[in-house]
């Protein structure tokens, strides 16, 4: 019987699956709701090779008409849709994330506009692995009730001179895990939450997301005692 210690693999045909195959390359994926701007920006940031050597492995929407999908597949990015209301329960729409986490080999996982809440089962399986993006500066206009345009309109409403946005880890308490980056935002006196959304994505989001990627990939950012230092 032949000895496969002494095999010559590559004078047989030998092919190396992994070849070409960058090991040390960091799988992300990311989760989407809607018009998927932030997803935008990492898709540039991954095209102008910023991300640290980040991969986009794929695209998670809980919305299967969510225009975040679109902008995956014109980038090539595989995407899957799974809604929580497919599921009879959250125990059973948690275990499909976490598989569709684990087939995919997501080493980060990034909630870029992504509006259903995980809960404990999902924050504890990637536990600081998985960023969110807010839209203002946490503590302020966060938690349950405060996302997308309502976070501008609660702004607005309070009078803040500055808001922002916030990136930071996911844990079971909502908008409450360590917080990676932030960056202040002017209001203005004729802002509408609108304009205000558009100035904060423009200024912040797009900025602030891809940077707090970049870090993490690079495995510059460490977690003590529920906060984040970054070397
Ligand atoms: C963004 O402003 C994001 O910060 C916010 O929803 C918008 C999604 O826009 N997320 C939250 O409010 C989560 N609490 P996008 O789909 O164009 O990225």
């Amino acid at each position: 019987m032949a000895d496969v210690r002494s095999t010559d693999f590559s004078e047989n045909g030998w092919v190396d699956p992994l070849e070409g195959i960058d090991l040390s390359a960091k799988n992300i994926v990311v989760l989407v709701s809607g018009g998927g701007t932030n997803l935008q920006a990492l898709i540039d940031a991954q095209e102008r090779g910023e991300l640290g050597g980040g991969v986009i492995k794929c695209v998670i929407s809980s919305r299967p008409d969510a225009y975040a999908l679109k902008r995956a597949k014109d980038h090539g990015i595989p995407t899957r849709v799974i809604q929580r209301k497919s599921f009879p329960d959250v125990e059973s729409y948690s275990n499909a994330l976490i598989e569709a986490l684990y087939q995919e080999y997501a080493d980060l996982v990034v909630q870029a506009g992504f509006m259903t809440i995980l809960d404990r089962c999902v924050c504890r399986a990637y536990q600081n692995k998985i960023i969110n993006v807010h839209p203002a500066l946490i503590p302020s206009f966060c938690g349950k009730g405060y996302y997308g345009l309502h976070v501008h309109e609660a702004a607005l409403e309070k009078g803040v001179k500055v808001t922002g946005a916030t990136v930071h880890f996911v844990t079971e308490v909502c908008d409450g895990g360590p917080i990676i980056l932030q960056k202040a935002v002017e209001v203005k006196a004729d802002d509408t939450p609108e304009i205000l959304q558009k100035r904060v994505m423009e200024e912040a989001e797009w900025k602030i997301l891809p940077e707090a990627v970049r870090l993490f990939c690079e495995g510059r950012i460490k977690v003590k005692d529920g906060k984040t230092i970054i070397s």
